[in-house]
C-alpha cells in the first residue's frame, strides 16, 4: 500500500520529452492497464487512437492549443458511442478512472505522460478521419521524461473531508 501511494503521489504531468520513439508493445501496455478500469454498467465506453507518426502528431499540436513540446507519441482517448445510450457525466467518469490506470502504468514504466483538454475535437475526429461513433474526449502526450517537475501544491486533506454530523 505506501508503494501506491509513493506511486500515486510521484506521478506528475510531464510535457518535455527526449526524442526517444515508445515503442508500440509499451503503449499497448498502457492501454491494457486503463481497460481494466471501473465503468458505470461495465459499459466500457472508452476507444482508443494510438498516434505515432510525426506529420500526424505536429498536425494534431496545430488543433490543440493547450499542447506543447514535441510528444513522440499521441493517445486519443474517446468514447464508442455504439456502446453507450449517451455521452453523460457517469461516461466521462468511466474515461477518467482508465486514464488514471494508463497515467499511474506509464510512470510505474518510466514514460511520461500529460492529459490535454484543450484541443478542437472535431477537428481531431476530422484530421484522423474518425467514423462518427467514436468521440475524441482527450488527448494524452507520452515519451520518455526530459523534465522532471515539483509537484504543484494539493489542498489539504482537512479541506476536503466534510466531517459527519
Ligand atoms: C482532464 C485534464 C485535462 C488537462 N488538460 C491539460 C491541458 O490541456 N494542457 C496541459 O498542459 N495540461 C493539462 N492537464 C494537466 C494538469 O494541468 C495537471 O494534471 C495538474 O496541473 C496537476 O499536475 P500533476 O499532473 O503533475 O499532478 C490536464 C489534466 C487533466 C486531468
Amino acid at each position: 500500500m505506501e508503494s501506491l501511494l509513493e506511486l500515486i503521489r510521484g506521478r506528475r504531468s510531464i510535457r518535455k520529452f527526449t526524442p526517444q520513439e515508445v515503442p508500440i508493445q509499451e503503449i499497448e501496455e498502457l492501454l491494457e492497464a486503463a481497460r481494466w478500469a471501473p465503468s458505470g454498467g461495465n459499459a466500457q465506453p472508452w476507444q482508443f487512437v494510438i498516434v505515432t507518426e510525426r506529420e500526424t502528431v505536429e498536425a494534431l499540436k496545430m488543433v490543440s492549443p493547450g499542447l506543447f513540446g514535441e510528444p513522440p507519441a499521441i493517445i486519443v482517448m474517446c468514447f464508442n458511442k455504439d456502446r453507450i445510450q449517451s455521452t453523460s457525466e457517469l461516461h466521462y467518469v468511466d474515461l477518467g478512472a482508465a486514464l488514471q490506470n494508463l497515467l499511474l502504468m506509464a510512470y510505474a514504466k518510466g514514460l511520461g505522460c500529460c492529459p490535454i483538454a484543450s484541443f478542437d475535437a472535431e477537428a481531431v475526429a476530422e484530421l484522423l478521419s474518425l467514423p462518427s461513433q467514436i468521440q475524441p474526449v482527450l488527448l494524452v502526450i507520452l515519451g520518455y521524461p526530459d523534465e522532471d517537475p515539483s509537484p504543484p501544491p494539493r489542498l489539504p486533506l482537512n479541506k476536503l473531508i466534510v466531517e459527519r454530523i
